[in-house]
């Protein structure tokens, strides 16, 4: 696994020579645009990257976009891949250990998710405080059989302060909560719903916990920020599908960039 990572980043490397982003960002459901108002922009395709995972879920285009926003490197993966697509786990955390190894320090994790808290609703930006892994895996088995146990904050607390802090002076709506993460395809049953509301979460999607697991265990500061595109199955009456979802990601998405610019801007100020 490590050695099929090495080859890739051995081509990404012939491609944006000494480039060298400290920050990256995983781009979810309909929010892939933000790479475009990268400057400077280098994109490759990520089926063009030797052993590199394709993604085959629709709205999610393959692109790896090197770029800066405000004059801080960027690196900004366009489209994820599920653990629902292909069942292998190392192909959901295969980005993250690609910037790892091109230097990243900080992954910042979006994703599309359904509410289950009564207050938010579709549109909300919420702050991942803190996750379930109700996906029964663990992607630090690809590290076995010397995986380290380790114990610390998924989300880094500074990086959170920070992205509220400027979600709240953007005036946008924004959330902090609990993020499940299931392993779907198919969407909750309303049964389910009313059981991750009982076990404590705010919201539930199909990703971004492996991706953090694995991140945390390469000592990078993680922040997560979940756009609320649905109330989960049951809550409303109407009907949940992928179009509702992929609807409302893409009214959000300007504000969506909005705050992870400003976000960046922070960083950049040296406020972590
Ligand atoms: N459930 C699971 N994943 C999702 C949802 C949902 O309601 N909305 C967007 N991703």
């Amino acid at each position: 696994m490590i050695e099929k990572t090495k080859e890739s980043v051995k081509y990404i490397r012939k491609v944006i020579g000494d480039f060298s982003p400290q920050i990256a960002i995983i781009l979810g459901s309909g929010l892939g645009d933000l790479a475009e108002e990268f400057e400077n922009k280098i994109k490759i395709k990520t089926s063009d990257i030797p052993n590199y995972p394709l993604s085959t879920v629709e709205g999610h285009a393959g692109n790896l976009v090197f770029g800066k926003i405000n004059n801080a490197d960027i690196l900004g993966f366009q489209g994820r891949i599920h653990f629902y697509e292909s069942g292998k786990i190392e192909n959901v955390v295969y980005p993250v250990i690609v910037a790892y190894e091109l230097g990243v320090k900080i992954l910042i994790v979006t994703n599309a998710s359904g509410g289950l808290n009564k207050n938010f609703k579709p549109g909300d930006l919420m702050i991942i405080a803190d996750h379930i892994n109700f996906m029964f895996l663990n992607p630090l088995q690809i590290f076995s059989p010397n995986v380290k146990r380790f114990n610390k904050p998924a989300y880094d607390e500074e990086l959170r302060k920070l992205a509220f802090e400027a979600g709240i002076e953007l005036k946008l709506p924004i959330r902090e909560g609990i993020y499940c993460g299931v392993r779907g395809p198919n969407y909750e049953t309303p049964a389910e719903v009313q059981m991750l509301k009982k076990i404590g979460a705010d919201a539930v999607g199909m990703s971004t916990v492996p991706e953090v697991i694995v991140a945390n265990y390469l000592g990078m500061k993680v922040l997560g920020i979940s756009c609320i595109t649905n109330y989960a199955a049951g809550i409303s009456s109407t009907k949940l599908s992928h179009e509702e979802v992929t609807e409302t990601a893409q009214k959000v998405k300007n504000e969506f960039s909005l705050l992870i610019k400003e976000i960046i801007v922070k960083i950049k100020q040296g406020k972590i």
